[in-house]
C-alpha cells in the first residue's frame, strides 16, 4: 500500500522523461504489453472505457486507436501526468482519485488499469471502486508488473530490478529514489493468482491470468457479472 502524496509528487517529478524511460527500461516490450491489452478490448467497440491511472495516457491512447467510435476516458491524480496525455493526443481526460471515481454507478463497458492499481494506497478500496462504474456484464482489465515463477529468473529479474534499472533510470531522469520505489512496490504486490484471489474477493468472477514475457508482467482481466 503506498503513500499517495509521495505517489503523486513522485509521478509529477518524471512525468515529461516517464514515456522514455519506460521504452528504454523494457526495451520497448511495454509497448506490445499495452497493445495486447487494447485488442482484448477491441472486439467490443465501440464502447465506453475508463482507463484509470492513465498518467501519460500510453494505454488509453493504444485503445483509443484500436478502438476508433469508442469513447475513451483517462483519469489520474497527477495533473502533470495527465498534460502529458493531452499533448499526446488522448481526447478525453478526468482528474480523479481512483478511490473516489466522479462517475455513476454502472457507467463503464470496460475499465483499464496500466501499471496503476500497484502505486494506490488501498488495493481493495480501487477494485471496489471499478466495480461500482463498471456496468453488468462489463469488463476490468489490469496490466501489471508481476515476478517470473522459475527460481533462477526471478532471480535474474530482481537483480535488474534492484541494480540495474534503478541506475539506468537516475540517469535518464535524475531521480533514481523513484525507480528504488517502483522495486519495492513490485515485491509488495500480489501476483498471479494472489492477484486473482484479491480482484474476486472485491466482487468479480470469471477472472483470468495472461504472463507475459516470461511472467514480468501479466494482464488480468474479470467480469462484473
Ligand atoms: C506507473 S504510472 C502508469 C501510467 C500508465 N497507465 C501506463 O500504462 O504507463 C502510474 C500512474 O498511477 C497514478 N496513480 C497512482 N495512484 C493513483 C490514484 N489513487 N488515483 C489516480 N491515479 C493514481 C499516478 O499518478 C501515475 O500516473
Amino acid at each position: 500500500m503506498q503513500d499517495p502524496k509521495y505517489v503523486k509528487d513522485a509521478f509529477a517529478d518524471i512525468a515529461d522523461k516517464y514515456v522514455l524511460t519506460n521504452h528504454v527500461l523494457s526495451f520497448g516490450v511495454d509497448i506490445l504489453w499495452r497493445r495486447k491489452v487494447a485488442k482484448m478490448v477491441s472486439p467490443r467497440n465501440p464502447i465506453n472505457v475508463l482507463d484509470i491511472a492513465t498518467g501519460s495516457g500510453d494505454l488509453a491512447l493504444e485503445i483509443q486507436k484500436k478502438c476508433p467510435g469508442s469513447e475513451v476516458i483517462g483519469s489520474d491524480f497527477c495533473e502533470p501526468m495527465l498534460q502529458q496525455a493531452n499533448k499526446r493526443g488522448l481526447e478525453r481526460t478526468v482528474l480523479a482519485d481512483a478511490l473516489h471515481l466522479p462517475f455513476s454507478e454502472d457507467h463503464f463497458d470496460v475499465v483499464t488499469v496500466g501499471f496503476g492499481l500497484r502505486n494506490m494506497a488501498d488495493w481493495s478500496g480501487a477494485l471496489t471502486e471499478m466495480f461500482r462504474v463498471l456496468s453488468s456484464g462489463g469488463w476490468l482489465i489490469i496490466l501489471d508488473f508481476s515476478l517470473p515463477e522459475g527460481f533462477i529468473s526471478r532471480k535474474l529479474y530482481r537483480f535488474y530490478l534492484h541494480k540495474i534499472l534503478p541506475a539506468v533510470a537516475g540517469l535518464i531522469t535524475g531521480k533514481r529514489s523513484a525507480y528504488q520505489y517502483l522495486g519495492e512496490t513490485i515485491e509488495s504486490f500480489p501476483s498471479g493468482k494472489d492477484m486473482c484471489t484479491l480482484i474476486e474477493s472485491n466482487g468479480f468472477n470469471r477472472t483470468k491470468l495472461h504472463p507475459l514475457s516470461g511472467g514480468i508482467a501479466t494482464i488480468y482481466s474479470a467480469e462484473k457479472k
